[in-house]
């Protein structure tokens, strides 16, 4: 049995670690070091976008030094009418105007891009002091809309992961680390 860094055990349904606790720890300091100097003096408001991003953003916030708020926005997934629009759909807006704001947008993953270019231009239209992306994971080869991601924690080969918030089929985002799926798991479903 595989056992990760930080004493977990890799889970049956996963090939093998990619990203380990430890590693993920050392990445979400640094970045929130990285933020709190470049916003010093500024206030921020941090939008994590659910749920993937949940686990990501509570690590985060507690990295960062400066006057910091954070919300969330919930969209739907891409199906094919969101494809054509262009546009991701709101299920969940922020509570507040956020004209003159400071935000960062956090992903947990930014896969094909297109909920996080729809996204950032929505938010670039309500008139904000500026718009950035963090995200802790960037899968590039399957990019289809361009997204100038600011702050970015790990570049991630084209495997299905799991784990710290990223989910399939809602499962695994309870897992501590970042774990590959074993492709058994959704060729069983014929996915
Ligand atoms: C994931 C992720 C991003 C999006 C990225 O969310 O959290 O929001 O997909 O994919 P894209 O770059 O191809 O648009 P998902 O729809 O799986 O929902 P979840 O966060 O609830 O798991």
């Amino acid at each position: 049995m595989q056992i990760t860094k930080g004493g977990y055990k890799v889970h049956p349904d996963c090939k093998r670690v990619l990203i380990s606790e430890n590693e993920i720890r050392a990445k979400v300091m640094e970045l929130g070091r990285r933020i709190s100097n470049d916003y010093a003096g500024k206030e921020l408001l941090m939008v994590g976008i659910l749920k993937g991003a949940m686990i990501f953003l509570a690590d985060l916030v507690r990295e960062i030094s400066i006057p910091t708020q954070y919300d969330f926005m919930a969209v739907s997934s891409y199906g094919a009418s969101s494809k054509s629009s262009g546009k991701v759909r709101i299920l969940r807006d922020l509570p507040c105007g956020v004209a003159g704001r400071h935000i960062i947008i956090v992903e947990d993953i930014v896969d094909t891009g297109l909920t996080l270019n729809s996204l950032a231009k929505d938010l670039n239209s309500r008139d904000p002091a500026s718009v950035k992306i963090c995200t802790l994971l960037d899968k590039p080869s399957r990019r289809i809309e361009p997204v100038e991601i600011y702050y970015k924690g790990f570049v991630i080969p084209d495997e299905f992961v799991v784990g710290y918030g990223l989910d399939y089929s809602d499962r695994y985002r309870n897992l501590p680390c970042i774990m590959v799926l074993h492709p058994k798991v959704y060729m069983d479903k014929g996915e």
